[in-house]
């Protein structure tokens, strides 16, 4: 397996790929890699020749300092839980520098509105972060196919549009949440958790079903109230938002149409970790 921490060196492994005419998948993360990553990398080694894994926490994409300072970084065990994989990876953990150059600025995208719900109203800002980080890579790594969690559903839908937008030929490639067994969506934040939080996140995804189980029967207004009051007398979860939307533009409903695709997306904190789920629920 090979790993670079240049941009000319990957570009000279991605130069000779396409030379072989060999297929090359694209898995993007921030390390801390779990099972729901190496998920994504098993199914980008079964669909292509070669697979490009990046690991880089990107500066740009956090909306506090404290979160990107406390984001765990396990490189060493990342490269050697890859390395175990599968020799057809190439990892590629840049610096900022190397990524960005001297100025870490991020482009101001459009996403038609994708980028105002949810995440981005909570965290101003992100997915310029993360369009402007994946742009570089799309455009350094030049996959076929790229591999995305439907963990960060939102990021999926963005990501999408950012292809269109850039105009760029890169698939992208939905993937399914991988949980624990507790329910709990696996996330690189998950190692910050206490045995307290640890023991309590479960209820998210449970609630999460409930709603799913709930949604034909119950109105939107009647599940919104009933997901607060799960949350309002646990100490260690506090609901940050909760909200039905439309898969289409990720706008949140009051009333259900007929033919139309909803998920339900949730955001809670365990003290000041903050994590993310969702469930379609047709
Ligand atoms: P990160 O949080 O490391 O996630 C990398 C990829 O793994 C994302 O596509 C994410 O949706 C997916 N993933 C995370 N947990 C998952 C789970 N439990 N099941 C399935 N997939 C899961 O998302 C990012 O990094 C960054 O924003 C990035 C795209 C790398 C840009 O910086």
């Amino acid at each position: 397996m090979r790993v670079h921490g240049k941009r000319r060196d990957i570009l000279n492994d991605v130069a000779a790929f396409n030379k072989q005419n060999k297929t090359i998948g694209f898995v993007p993360t921030m390390g801390a890699l779990h099972k729901g990553h190496l998920a994504l990398i098993e199914r980008a080694l079964k669909e292509n020749q070669k697979v490009v894994v990046s690991i880089f926490v990107n500066p740009t994409q956090f909306n506090t300092s404290e979160d990107l300072v406390n984001y765990p970084r396990t490189l060493d065990a990342d490269i050697e839980l890859l390395s175990k994989l599968s020799k057809e990876i190439i990892v590629f953990a840049p610096t900022p520098k190397e990524v960005y150059g001297d100025e870490m600025l991020s482009i101001k995208y459009d996403f038609e509105g994708l980028e105002n719900e949810m995440e981005g109203k909570y965290r101003p800002g992100h997915f310029d972060g993360v369009g402007t980080v994946l742009k570089h890579f799309f455009t350094i790594v030049n996959p076929g196919k790229a591999y995305f969690g439907e963990k960060d559903f939102q990021q999926l839908q963005i990501v999408k549009k950012l292809v269109e937008i850039e105009k760029m030929s890169v698939q992208i490639i939905g993937c399914p949440i991988y949980r624990e067994e507790s329910g709990l969506a696996l996330s690189s934040r998950n190692k910050r958790l206490n045995q307290k939080q640890l023991s309590e996140a479960p209820l998210i995804y449970s609630t999460l079903k409930q709603v799913k189980k709930d949604f034909g029967t119950k109105s939107v207004t009647t599940l919104n109230k009933w997901i607060s009051e799960q949350f309002e007398n646990n100490d260690e979860l506090k609901l940050e938002y909760f909200e039905i939307a439309k898969v289409s533009d990720l706008k949140s409903i009051k009333r259900k149409q007929k033919d139309t695709k909803y998920r339900a997306f949730i955001a809670v904190f365990a003290g000041e970790i903050r994590l993310i789920d969702n469930i379609a629920l047709n």
